[in-house]
């Protein structure tokens, strides 16, 4: 088991790494406490029941709540059934919600977390390899509205995350797949080495080999944390952990979510983010050429062709210019500088952003 400690003064906590993990350590001693257990209707009825167990094993009394599995459940009225669970359950203010599952999970249950009776204690428990590098740590919690994505939602961290690898076995290839994308970003943003070793590993990585898998989901939290750490509300440096995702928030968005997953589109939006990169920051060709290489090898989209579909550019500019982080309509991009190094809020030039999407618009290179 690997441990990766997240340094925020009261707020710290400790993600733990590694196969068949306990739930609930951090509570050890603690009597009489109560657990709300929130998944999904594919997670909860694969992981549910041993994740109470390993809960009532510290001695806390568990119910569960599975809301149905995916993106259209992370909305106000599942919020409500949370509530109701929870009052139902006899939660109190000690009590803590354990979010069982991916990120859709992570975002609900850590939203009704943070506001069920002000706040109770919350514990993260990921189940996809996006919300074990990503989603569980950093302690962003959302819901969506009708206008979008993510529109309300408050930083709340978690008092434990257990990220068990064990759950992944059960995880289907295209999510799976998916969630590599995020993981290939470390790399890309922070830590050339970690690329590297993903070079290396390739075989490992698709064949969810547990040593592979625990030295880079590790590494991975590491990097999370340490961003974290510097910047937990967003104001700066956290904006590095947006590789990719200007162009892929806006894919995501014109396929209509449905179209293509997260880390499918991010990764098509880091092959994009290389071509402007490349022009703006003189970033290596070979280290472009690399990424899309590495990509491509793990069977990830390395062209917007590639996600089936071929959203009109204007479009994608349109939905990149209102996105909730673009300040007057003005997109901001993370560019690289070389592998492992980036900088933030960037703007670029209209014609070389069409002139870039022109490049990843014709598909796998
Ligand atoms: N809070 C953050 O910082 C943050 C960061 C990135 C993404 N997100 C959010 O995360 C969500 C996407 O997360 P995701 O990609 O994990 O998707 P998800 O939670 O929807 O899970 C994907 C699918 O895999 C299934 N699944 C999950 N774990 C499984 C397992 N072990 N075995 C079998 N099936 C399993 C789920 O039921 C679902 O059908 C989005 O809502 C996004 O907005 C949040």
């Amino acid at each position: 088991m690997r441990t990766v400690h997240v340094n925020l003064g009261d707020r710290s906590y400790d993600i733990h790494i590694g196969h068949d993990l306990p739930v609930g350590a951090s509570l050890a001693g603690e009597e009489g406490l109560r657990a709300l257990v929130v998944s999904d209707g594919n997670v909860g009825p694969l992981h549910g029941e041993r994740c109470e167990t390993l809960l009532q094993a510290q001695g806390l009394t568990t119910s569960r709540l599975d809301v149905p599995a995916g993106e259209a459940s992370k909305d106000m009225a599942f919020m409500q059934r949370i509530y109701d669970a929870a009052l139902e359950a006899g939660l109190d203010r000690l009590s803590v919600i354990v979010a069982l599952g991916g990120g859709m999970v992570g975002d609900l249950a850590g939203f009704a977390a943070a506001t069920f009776l002000r706040g109770v204690r919350l514990i993260q428990v990921p189940t996809t390899l996006l919300s074990m590098v990503d989603s569980s740590v950093g302690g962003k919690t959302a819901v969506n509205l009708p206008q979008g994505k993510n529109l309300v939602g408050a930083f709340y961290q978690p008092v434990e995350v257990a990220a068990d690898l064990a759950t992944l076995s059960t995880l289907p290839e295209r999510e799976y797949v998916s969630g590599l994308a995020e993981v290939v970003k470390y790399g890309v943003i922070w830590d050339a080495e970690l690329f590297r070793r993903m070079e290396e590993s390739v075989d490992g990585l698709l064949s969810r080999d547990a040593t592979v898998l625990e030295d880079v989901v590790a590494r991975c939290c590491e990097i999370k944390a340490e961003v974290v750490a510097m910047d937990e509300r967003e104001a700066g440096v956290r904006a590095v952990l947006n590789y990719g995702h200007t162009l892929g928030h806006a894919l995501e968005k014109e396929l209509a979510y449905s179209g293509c997953l997260h880390g499918e589109a991010v990764s098509v939006g880091m092959v994009y983010a290389g071509e402007l990169s490349v022009k703006e920051k003189g970033f290596p060709e070979d280290e472009r050429d690399r990424v899309a290489g590495l990509l491509k090898r793990l069977g990830l989209p390395v062209g917007v062709r590639d996600l089936g579909t071929t959203p009109a550019w204007e479009k994608l500019r349109g939905a990149m210019a209102a996105d909730k982080k673009t300040r007057g309509r003005i997109p901001r991009f993370v560019l690289a500088e070389r592998l492992g190094s980036v900088a933030f809020g960037c703007a670029v030039d209209d014609d070389l952003l069409k002139e870039a999407f022109a490049v990843i618009g014709a598909g796998a290179s």
